[in-house]
């Protein structure tokens, strides 16, 4: 037998009984016992003292605002989000109270402005909107009502609205050129209204047998500025002449 064979059986006989001597010392008792974990962890984790105490047990003490909040348009969002773990406050209301987020800071994390949120998500330029005031100054956090909608278009195209008005269509009411439904301004990104898409569109005020409007500027429909749309040479909102 060639010497090395004796000498690998030995390394391997060192390795299984380290393997089997680790294995005894370092895995615990009850690893197995119910699948491939540690048995005993299920209690270890039970007896975790409970943070959240979900939000049925608050409307035992709390019931108007439970039930206000049920039918508001925070009914998706349950207490403890907005005020933090609260079970010991369960079983000790007046020594331990949940603090109440009473600064602008919280309810942005969910309204501020961000394209990947779902169409329709109410959303607020942080920045913009009513700065420096508390945002329950004007917002009941259990009930937030939904905003009053705004009547003029510049309450939130406002840079829009100031260039056109100062140029050339500072006359014409968006709506000559924009179809907008009401719910436009209630869930603007769901409700689009409409633009302009073809150049007649533009021509009724300034094609030249247009004979209305002897103040505007006239072109020749069919050889002004073809094949492209108006709009790809002039901004609608504050057309320039060249
Ligand atoms: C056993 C009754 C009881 C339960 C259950 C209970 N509360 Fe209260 N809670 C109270 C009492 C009592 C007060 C103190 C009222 C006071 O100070 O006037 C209080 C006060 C509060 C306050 C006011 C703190 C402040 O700064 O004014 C908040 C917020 C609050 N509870 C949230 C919760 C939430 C969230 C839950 C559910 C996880 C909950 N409570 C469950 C009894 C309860
Ligand atoms: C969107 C966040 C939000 C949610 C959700 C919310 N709260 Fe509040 N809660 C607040 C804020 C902010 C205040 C402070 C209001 C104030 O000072 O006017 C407050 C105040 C309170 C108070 C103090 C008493 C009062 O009316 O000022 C209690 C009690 C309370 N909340 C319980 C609850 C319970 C119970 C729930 C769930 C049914 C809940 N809250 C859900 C944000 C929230
Ligand atoms: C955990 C996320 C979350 C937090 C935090 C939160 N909200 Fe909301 N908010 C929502 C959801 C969800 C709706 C319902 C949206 C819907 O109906 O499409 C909503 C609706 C609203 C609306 C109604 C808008 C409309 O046009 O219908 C207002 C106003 C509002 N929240 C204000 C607040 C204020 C003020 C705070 C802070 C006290 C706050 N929210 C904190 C998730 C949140
Ligand atoms: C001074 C009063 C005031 C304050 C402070 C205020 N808001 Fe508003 N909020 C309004 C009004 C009025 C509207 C409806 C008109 C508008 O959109 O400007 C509104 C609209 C909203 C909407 C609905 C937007 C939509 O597109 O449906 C949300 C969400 C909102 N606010 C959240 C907040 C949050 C979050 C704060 C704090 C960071 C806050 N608001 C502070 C008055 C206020
Ligand atoms: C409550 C705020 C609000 C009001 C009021 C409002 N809009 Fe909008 N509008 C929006 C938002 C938000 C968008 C989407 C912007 C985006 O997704 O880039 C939009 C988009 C548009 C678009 C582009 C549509 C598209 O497909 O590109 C037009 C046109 C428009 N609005 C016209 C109007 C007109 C006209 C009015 C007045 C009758 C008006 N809006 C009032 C918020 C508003
Ligand atoms: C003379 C017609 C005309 C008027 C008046 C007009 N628009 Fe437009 N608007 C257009 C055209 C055309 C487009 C399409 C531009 C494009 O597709 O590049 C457009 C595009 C838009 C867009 C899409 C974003 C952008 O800038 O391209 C918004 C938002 C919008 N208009 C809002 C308004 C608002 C708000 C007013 C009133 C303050 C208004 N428009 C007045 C013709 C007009
Ligand atoms: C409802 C009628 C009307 C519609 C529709 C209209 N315009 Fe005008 N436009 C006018 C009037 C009126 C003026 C001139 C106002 C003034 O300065 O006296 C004007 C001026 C202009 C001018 C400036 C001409 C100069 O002398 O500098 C351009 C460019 C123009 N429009 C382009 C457009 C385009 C592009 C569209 C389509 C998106 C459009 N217009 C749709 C009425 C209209
Ligand atoms: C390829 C670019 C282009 C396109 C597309 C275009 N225009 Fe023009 N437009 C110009 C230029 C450049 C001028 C200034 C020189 C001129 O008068 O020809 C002008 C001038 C105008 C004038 C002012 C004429 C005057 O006598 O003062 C009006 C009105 C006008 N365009 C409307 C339109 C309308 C409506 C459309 C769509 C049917 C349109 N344009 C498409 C480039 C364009």
């Amino acid at each position: 037998m060639p010497q090395q064979v004796p000498r690998l059986i030995a390394v391997f006989v060192v390795a299984l009984a380290a393997l089997i001597g680790a294995r005894m010392a370092l895995v615990p008792d009850t690893f197995g016992d119910l699948g491939h974990y540690r048995a005993a962890a299920v209690d270890s984790i039970t007896a975790h003292p409970k943070k959240y105490a979900g939000h049925a047990e608050c409307s035992l003490c709390h019931g108007p605002i439970a039930e206000q909040r049920l039918t508001s348009n925070h009914r998706t969002v349950t207490c403890e989000v907005c005020h933090g773990p609260a079970a010991q406050h369960t079983t000790a209301p007046m020594d331990i109270k949940p603090t109440a987020p009473r600064e602008r800071g919280l309810c942005p994390l969910c309204h501020s402005y961000n394209p990947s949120r779902p169409t329709g998500f109410p959303q607020i330029d942080e920045v913009a909107h009513n700065p420096l005031t508390p945002c329950i100054t004007c917002h009941d956090p259990h009930a937030p009502e939904p905003p009053e909608v705004p009547e003029e278009c510049s309450a939130c195209h406002g840079q829009i609205a100031r260039q056109k008005a100062v140029s050339h269509h500072t006359n014409l009411q968006c709506t000559v050129c924009h179809e907008a439904r009401e719910e436009h301004k209630v869930n603007p990104r769901a409700n689009r209204p409409s633009k302009p898409v073809q150049r007649s569109f533009c021509g009724v005020c300034h094609a030249q047998d247009d004979l209305s409007g002897e103040r505007i500027p006239q072109i020749d429909l069919r050889s002004h500025g073809e094949p492209y749309m108006c709009w790809q040479c002039h901004y609608p909102h504050r057309p320039e002449s060249g």
